[in-house]
């Protein structure tokens, strides 16, 4: 599965979203919409925003207030990649230069806290202090991973539990969020909420454990991004948490000094170690358990299209390639 199409089911909601994103990037300052409109404009998959609104719709049904939160929780992911590119240093999102790469790091960092501070004004319009209670915590503990994950650069003794708690905290959480608010919007019953928050917290986990695959395997012009920017920075995702567990000594002295000397990196030698012990198809399996039991949560949904194309989210959560 290449791409994901939920269009039959949430076209119409999709589109007011969108036009929600587009109406709210207004300010005074020409730089803020002027690099506002390049990164939201230049397309995205819109995953959260599609979890949120096909939880409401299997439960109810979308309305003004859940195209407007659909679209805060689209525009907290797009501050965080405008922080985060940044911080990677990265060139590439989307098949076009990053925004740092173009209009530099200040105006991302800055245009992000915009972002974030308009989402809060969006979100406090909606008014419903459950809501906000969830997107607040949400977008704190994304900080938190990213703040986690930068301590752990450079250090090859990462363990697994540290690495699936940065995943959980960059990624997973605001997943867990769009899927939450999903239930919370339509008046869903605390049971089937807290079902549809682990989904999401499960197909997030899912969906970050194959960021890490196609950062070493991947086809640029189908991510939009360039290979290698996690090893390149250091990083000790799964894959190479893999090669130092069941690598051979010299594969593994090879990706400790890969990870705490990333400057003097052969990309192609680790390549080989990872591909030795398999280690995408391991982080693939990972990946695959986490969406499984997402998938199993899905039975406290009336069963129907949404429900359908939630399940269909949890395989392309692990088969995608783009
Ligand atoms: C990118 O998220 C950041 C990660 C959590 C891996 P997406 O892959 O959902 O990014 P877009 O919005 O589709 O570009
Ligand atoms: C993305 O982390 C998570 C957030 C933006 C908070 P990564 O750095 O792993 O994702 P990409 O590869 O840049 O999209
Ligand atoms: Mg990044
Ligand atoms: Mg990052």
């Amino acid at each position: 599965m290449n791409r994901f199409d939920p269009q039959a089911v949430i076209a119409a909601d999709l589109a007011a979203v969108d036009a929600c994103l587009r109406a709210n990037l207004g300010s005074d300052v020409p730089l803020i919409r002027q690099v506002g409109e390049y990164i939201v404009g230049s397309g995205g998959k819109r995953l959260r925003p599609v979890l949120l609104l096909l939880v409401a719709s299997a439960l109810g049904r979308n309305d003004s207030r859940s195209h407007a939160l659909a679209a805060v929780v689209e525009m907290i992911h797009t501050a965080t990649l405008l922080h985060d590119d940044v911080v990677d240093e990265s060139q590439l999102r989307r098949g076009r230069k990053t925004a740092n790469a173009l209009f530099g790091n200040a105006a991302s960092v800055l245009v992000g806290d915009f972002l974030y501070s308009r989402a809060f004004q969006m979100m406090v319009a909606v008014g419903e202090m459950s809501i906000m209670r969830v997107l607040a915590d949400a977008t704190n503990s994304i900080a938190e991973g990213e703040v986690l994950q930068l301590m752990n650069v450079g250090n090859a003794d990462v363990s697994e539990e540290s690495y699936l708690r940065v995943i959980r905290f960059k990624t997973a959480k605001l997943f867990e969020a769009a899927a939450r608010i999903g239930a919370l919007a339509v008046g869903a019953p605390a049971k089937t909420s807290e079902a549809m928050a682990e989904y999401g917290m499960r197909l997030g986990t899912a969906f970050q454990l194959i960021d890490d695959v196609l950062d070493y395997s991947g086809e640029v012009e189908q991510i939009g991004k360039n290979l290698g920017d996690d090893l390149g920075e250091g990083k000790a995702t799964m894959p190479l948490l893999r090669v130092l567990a069941a690598g051979n000594a010299s594969e593994q002295a090879l990706v400790r000094s890969a990870i705490s000397a990333p400057e003097t990196v052969d990309f192609e030698a680790v390549l080989d170690a990872i591909r030795r012990v398999d280690a995408l198809d391991f982080t693939r399996a990972a990946a695959r358990a986490e969406a499984d039991r997402a998938a199993d949560l899905l039975v406290v949904l009336p069963d129907g299209p949404s429900r359908q194309t939630l399940l269909e989210l949890c395989a392309f959560a692990v088969e995608r390639n783009a």
